[in-house]
């Protein structure tokens, strides 16, 4: 029954109750994309798991949301219950073998894994506007704050960071405007103070350093499984703008990192998005657009992602038409959202002659579904009634005791842990920004007298707030010029921005599809 090459999902049946065959997955179409739905309580969790199970013993490497807690049992041994004996029966699958997997648990608040971060500078204009909730005019400014950082080869790296290079747009407006677009100082002041809500809401410490290195989630053990990295989401959850821009940007980041390998006998990574309805809840068209461009492309790079929801009109159509290996727990049909629900579902499958599947989506006991995967050249199987197989691992949540022991012992343990202080910081934006002043001061000697930015204007970065009692003290008007570390490092950045732009010297970084750095 366990086979090469392929992922076992469950076992089918006939009309007559009788075994049919083994479903499998097959691991050439696992980066062909997949969609698990089903109402609440009917086995997604459950699919997920095991699904990441199968993964796992492949040697692919997996990256989940865990948003009830109920999936970090992964982590820990199965353990013999009835209902999943009993369900290894019905399907035949013997022996009925239990194992816990190699789980790396990662948290953007650092109570239940490892922390997660990134800085503003890699996560970008688009999603920085998306998290926020920008209109129009606040995407704008936004645009030209990350303008003006990327030309300057200036990192943002938290959002105290992004907070003094808008105190310092607003200061020089009029200026700017002129160099880089419209500036609104009424859509800057607007933006500062929803990033004063973003850091009540915890997003602060999403933001800093040392940020993630898309390496630490593509790991594989020494035995040769893939890691499954868990994302501890369920206070992230109370944020969805938070969680839903979060994992758009890992998808951007591993889509801008990775290489184009064409299609590879098994996916690199595996990237499952549960409850996928948080992404596209009233998100902007573009960025609907955008993410329907990277999950196209992102299939070239050995990714798979798979989303998980509810209900499958949460998932745009152009993104449905995508998934390929599709698991279809029990929909309920009262309401006239859910009979479209149970329809639209029943109509991307390839039909099966012996059932209709708008009737069998709704009588679908707990653990069963219509399964579809990509067979042959890449078609999808004739649609069957499946009954999933029960996990290897632990059904249910694991202890924090049992995920403390792991976290000690994982691969990352020590390397996200800390914060890199101010100091740690202020080193980075020093060294960025000297050499930045560095490689601009040559070729800008000759035209230096025209080009300063007006002056007066002090912008400090955290950090380098020793130069602000001498600046404040001392008369401002008439510093003589006697090289940039009389002045502060961040001023410094500012004139190499001002003259990286008058001479077009193009260090500008370049973004992707969805803002992300491309590297
Ligand atoms: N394949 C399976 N084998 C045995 N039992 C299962 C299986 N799938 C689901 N179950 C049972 O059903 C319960 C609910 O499943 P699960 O937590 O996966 O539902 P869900 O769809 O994720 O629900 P929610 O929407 O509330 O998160 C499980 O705790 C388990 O007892
Ligand atoms: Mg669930």
């Amino acid at each position: 029954m366990l086979q090469d090459g392929k992922l076992y999902i469950g076992t089918s049946r006939k009309p007559d109750d009788t075994n049919d065959k083994p479903e499998y997955l097959e691991l050439k179409f696992g980066n062909r994309h997949g969609l698990v739905t089903g109402a609440t309580g009917t086995g997604k969790t459950v699919t997920l798991q095991i699904l990441a199970e199968g993964f796992s013993n492949a040697g692919v490497p997996v990256f989940c949301a865990d948003v009830k807690g109920d999936l970090s049992g992964i982590g820990a041994m199965g353990e013999a219950k009835d209902f999943l004996e009993k369900r290894a029966q019905q399907i035949g699958l013997e022996p009925y073998d239990f194992q816990e997997f190699p789980v790396i648990f990662w948290d953007l608040f650092g109570e239940k894994g490892h922390r997660v971060r990134t800085t503003i500078s890699e996560m970008g204009p688009l999603l920085l506007s998306r998290l926020m909730n920008a209109t129009d005019a606040q995407e704008g400014v936004i645009n030209i704050a990350f303008k003006i950082a990327d030309q300057g080869g200036l990192p943002l790296l938290d959002l105290k960071d992004l907070q003094a290079l808008l105190n310092y747009m607003g200061e020089n407006a009029s200026a700017l405007s002129n160099q880089f677009g419209f500036i609104s100082k009424a859509s800057v002041g607007s933006i500062q103070r929803e990033l004063l809500i973003l850091e009540q809401q915890g997003a602060v410490q999403f933001f800093g350093e040392p940020a993630l290195k898309i390496s630490d989630i593509m790991r594989t053990t020494n035995d040769g499984r893939g890691a499954i990295s868990v994302l501890a989401a369920d206070k992230l959850m109370m944020n969805p703008r938070l969680y839903g821009t979060f994992l758009l940007w890992m998808l951007s980041e591993l889509f801008e990192v990775l290489p184009e390998v064409g299609d590879p006998e098994k996916p690199k990574l595996v990237f499952f998005f549960d409850e996928a309805h948080l992404l596209f809840n009233d998100a902007p068209k573009v960025l609907i657009e955008r993410v329907e461009q990277v999950v196209r492309l992102i299939r070239s790079k050995g990714v798979g992602v798979y989303f998980v929801t509810q209900n499958p009109l949460d998932v745009p159509e152009t993104v449905l038409a995508q998934l390929g290996n599709r698991v279809q727990h029990a929909l309920r049909a009262y309401t006239p959202r859910e009979q479209k629900a149970v329809k639209t579902a029943a109509d991307t499958f390839r039909p099966n002659p012996d059932f209709d599947c708008a009737t069998v989506i709704t009588q679908l006991g707990t653990g069963e579904a219509l399964v579809s995967t990509l067979e042959g050249k890449g078609a999808p199987s004739m649609v069957e009634r499946t009954l999933i197989r029960p996990p290897a691992s632990r059904l249910g949540p694991i202890s924090d005791a049992e995920r403390q022991d792991i976290m000690k012992v994982s691969p990352v343990a020590g390397l996200y842990d800390e914060d890199f202080d101010r100091e740690s910081a202020y080193e980075i934006l020093m060294a960025r920004a000297k050499k930045a002043a560095d490689a601009a001061a040559q070729q800008a000697e000759a035209d230096q007298a025209g080009q300063q930015p007006s002056g007066g204007s002090r912008w400090t970065l955290p950090g380098f707030g020793d130069e602000e009692p001498a600046a404040s003290s001392a008369p401002k008007q008439a510093k003589p010029r006697t090289g940039y570390q009389r002045e502060t490092v961040a001023e410094a950045a500012m004139k190499s921005v001002a003259r990286t732009v008058a001479s077009s010297l193009g260090r500008a970084l370049v973004r992707g599809i969805l803002g992300s750095l491309r590297r």
